[in-house]
């Protein structure tokens, strides 16, 4: 959601700009006019990106997360933008995620930068992986690397709510054969639930090239949480996390059961937002809004318990999307008298993982 990273960011008002060129449809439950400006989506990414690139020191690389389900109200037009502009200013990778589109390649294949920058996916599964590969083949260009997300993942999950019964391990294990088969050295990145140093070398010993972490960074300073809800992180427990289906994406979505997004009835804010916008200018959210609306015309406020809108309340901090592991987190700090607990730093946490052995985790010193 570049455009609220960039007002955070830079001061920018795009967010408030577009509020006004749109207001006159703030009541209508029509989406559809709410277009997206895609010089400034351009500008906006190009400010981000071009800015963490001048502040990189050393040898890492820095990619950017392109969540695909960020339909835009204009599906192929704003993810082709948000790709190129992140590779004219400089990116020097991209993982695709959440929604993967099988012509993603194809968007950008004319882009000078097309076969130099790192172009990784996210999978869940081995047919997932198949698909993109053929429907991309035309492009002449292989994902650099495969996220294989399992089901105790952050976020979005690429399972249905059998998610239970599905497992990491096996997952990579089949696409690691399959790759071999095939004769395709793709590097492999496992992610989810991946908690420990030694979690993750069990990993590498079946032959991944390395792991996708996020939940345990969750507690860190550098994550970009309010300091409060870093706490509700800390101190949740396992019976507080859950995987439901109020994401407007259509997605199982796992998250702290006491997220105050979880059925709150706010007024859809697509004039503002409007990031989860179909081709069509429709989201299940709007949907499930008017619904409860016209069920209850008198209430000043509905309440939307089945959907939620994903996009006010994420960029208020209010969906609090977690890993299957947080409620390992208060194991992996000091408890002060007062009940809080002691944020890390990312370098700590960098470090437990490359360090740490027998499924230790380090405290914090
Ligand atoms: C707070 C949080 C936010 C996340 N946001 C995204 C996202 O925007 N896009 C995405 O592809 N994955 C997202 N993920 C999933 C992670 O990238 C990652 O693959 C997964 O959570 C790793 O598992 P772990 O959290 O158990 O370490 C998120 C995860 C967490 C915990």
């Amino acid at each position: 959601m570049i455009h609220g990273v960039s007002d955070r960011r830079f001061n920018t008002k795009y967010i408030k700009d577009k509020l006004r060129q749109y207001k006159f449809n703030v009541a209508n439950t029509d989406k559809s006019v709410v277009q997206f400006d895609l010089g400034l989506l351009a500008e906006a990414t190009h400010k981000h990106v071009g800015a963490t690139m001048e502040a990189k020191r050393g040898a890492g690389l820095v990619f950017i997360n392109c969540m695909e389900k960020l339909t835009m109200n204009g599906p192929r037009e704003t993810l082709r933008v948000r790709m190129k502009a992140a590779m004219d200013a400089g990116i020097d990778g991209i993982t695709l995620a959440a929604g993967l589109h099988l012509g993603s390649f194809a968007l950008i294949e004319d882009h000078p930068r097309f076969r130099d920058v790192k172009l990784g996916i996210i999978v869940s599964s081995l047919r997932a992986l198949q698909l993109f590969i053929k429907k991309s083949a035309r492009t002449g260009r292989l994902p650099d690397y495969v996220v294989v997300e399992g089901p105790l993942a952050g976020g979005h999950l690429g399972f249905g709510m059998d998610w239970e019964s599905y497992d990491l391990a096996t997952i990579v294990t089949e696409i690691r054969d399959w790759l071999t088969s095939e004769k395709l050295n793709i590097p492999l990145l496992p992610a989810g639930g991946i908690f420990t140093g030694s979690d993750a070398v069990r990993f590498l010993e079946m032959g991944a090239a390395g792991v996708q972490v996020a939940t345990r960074f969750t507690v860190t300073n550098e994550c970009g949480l309010p300091a409060d809800v870093k706490q509700e992180y800390f101190k949740t427990s396992e019976d507080n996390i859950e995987v439901n289906h109020i994401s407007p994406t259509g997605y199982p979505m796992r998250m702290l059961k006491n997220s105050p997004a979880i059925g709150d009835g706010i007024r859809p804010n697509c004039e503002a937002f409007g990031y989860l916008l179909d081709a069509g200018g429709n989201c299940q959210y709007i949907e499930a809004y008017n619904r409860e609306v016209a069920a209850h015309p008198l209430e000043r406020k509905v309440k939307v318990l089945d959907k939620t809108c994903l996009c006010t309340h994420m960029r208020n901090f209010d969906c609090w999307t977690c890993g299957h592991t947080a409620y390992r987190l208060k194991d992996t700090s000091h408890q002060s008298a007062d009940g809080s607990y002691q944020l890390l730093t990312a370098e700590h946490v960098f470090q437990d993982y490359q360090f740490s052995t027998d499924d230790q985790v380090a405290l914090p010193a």
